[in-house]
């Protein structure tokens, strides 16, 4: 285990935005999951579990919060049977190597999350989503970490999984997405790496996804409605407030220009609200997860 002391918010989130939390614990090995109850109370704060911080908008502010975090390396378990395949991942490892790796063995399902940044936990207690493709979908298990249970799987049947939502039904305890199984369809590596390319290329011209991002900022209120063409109509691309703006790309993406703040961020989402209920009715929920005290 390894601890560093207030680490910086901003250093860590992919929007470059947030203060300093109380400590940041790193688990290398199952072990390190017995001595974490102790470790949060010591500090006095909260626990939070940080994957790469890019789905996260952080307050300039001090944060009361342990800050878990996973090592990654790469899958510990791949086998091939009955012609698919199957891998058990290290909740820290990035979701970029982890698809990486099924494009090289050539399985195939989840090439449309191709260019999201994050790590495989964090993609899990999302249920990242993206071209047609969630992660749900292929889960076939999720190992747990809880205070109360230690370390346990439950299997894909037990979680509840839907757009954007993962409710493992464990209670409102806090939880770590420790390691995840996976299911593959078999295909050639070829195919595989063509349909990245291709999503990566579309998500390109489509996505500011080279910049100070967090993802998409809010969830589409409705299947079929997306929120980043509901505030593009509302003349939000491009709308800035101080060093933080809305992609002139798509309309859904905060970026940060350089010296963005919080509060800038905050007020940003508050008009797109405002403007989006005004305009249409429909009452935008963030699909970022809001790091303050
Ligand atoms: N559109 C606009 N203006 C904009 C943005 C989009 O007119 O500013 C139009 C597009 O031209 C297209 C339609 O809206 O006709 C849908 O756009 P897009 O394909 O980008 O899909 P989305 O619904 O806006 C969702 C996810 C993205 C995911 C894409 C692709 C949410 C909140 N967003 O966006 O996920 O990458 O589909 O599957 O569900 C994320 O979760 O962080 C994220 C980026």
């Amino acid at each position: 285990m390894r601890l560093i002391p207030e680490p910086s918010l901003r250093k860590r989130t992919t929007l470059r935005l947030g203060g300093k939390a109380l400590a940041e614990v790193w688990i290398e090995k199952d072990q390190d999951w017995e001595q974490l109850p102790e470790l949060v109370q010591d500090f006095g704060g909260t626990p939070l579990v940080l994957g790469r911080g890019s789905n996260v908008l952080a307050m300039d502010a001090e944060l009361p919060f342990v800050l878990i975090r996973q090592e990654g390396g790469l899958s510990e378990f791949f086998q091939q049977r009955a012609g698919r395949g199957e891998a058990v991942v290290q909740g820290g490892q990035t979701l970029a190597g982890f698809l990486a790796e099924c494009k090289r063995r050539g399985w195939s399902g989840l090439e449309g999350l191709i260019g999201i940044p994050g790590t495989v936990g964090g993609a899990v207690a999302m249920n990242a989503g993206s071209y047609g493709c969630t992660l749900g979908e292929r889960l076939l298990g999720v190992q747990f970490w809880t205070a109360e249970r230690g370390l346990f799987w439950l299997d894909a049947g037990q979680l509840r999984t839907g757009y954007r939502l993962f409710d493992p039904g464990i209670g409102e305890g806090f939880w770590v997405a420790s390691k995840a199984k996976f299911a593959f369809a078999k295909s050639e590596p070829g195919k595989i790496h063509a349909k990245m390319r291709e999503v990566y290329f579309h998500k390109k011209a489509t996505q500011p996804i080279l910049n100070r991002t967090c993802g998409c900022v809010f969830k589409n209120p409705k299947p079929g409605v997306s929120a980043g063409r509901l505030l593009d109509r509302c003349g939000l691309k491009g709308y800035r407030v101080g060093d933080m703006g809305f992609s002139e790309r798509h309309a859904n993406f905060l970026i940060n220009h350089g010296q963005g703040r919080s509060t800038e961020a905050l007020e940003l989402i508050a008009v797109a609200r405002e403007r989006c209920r005004g305009q249409f009715g429909f009452e935008l929920e963030l699909e970022v997860k809001c790091i303050s005290k």
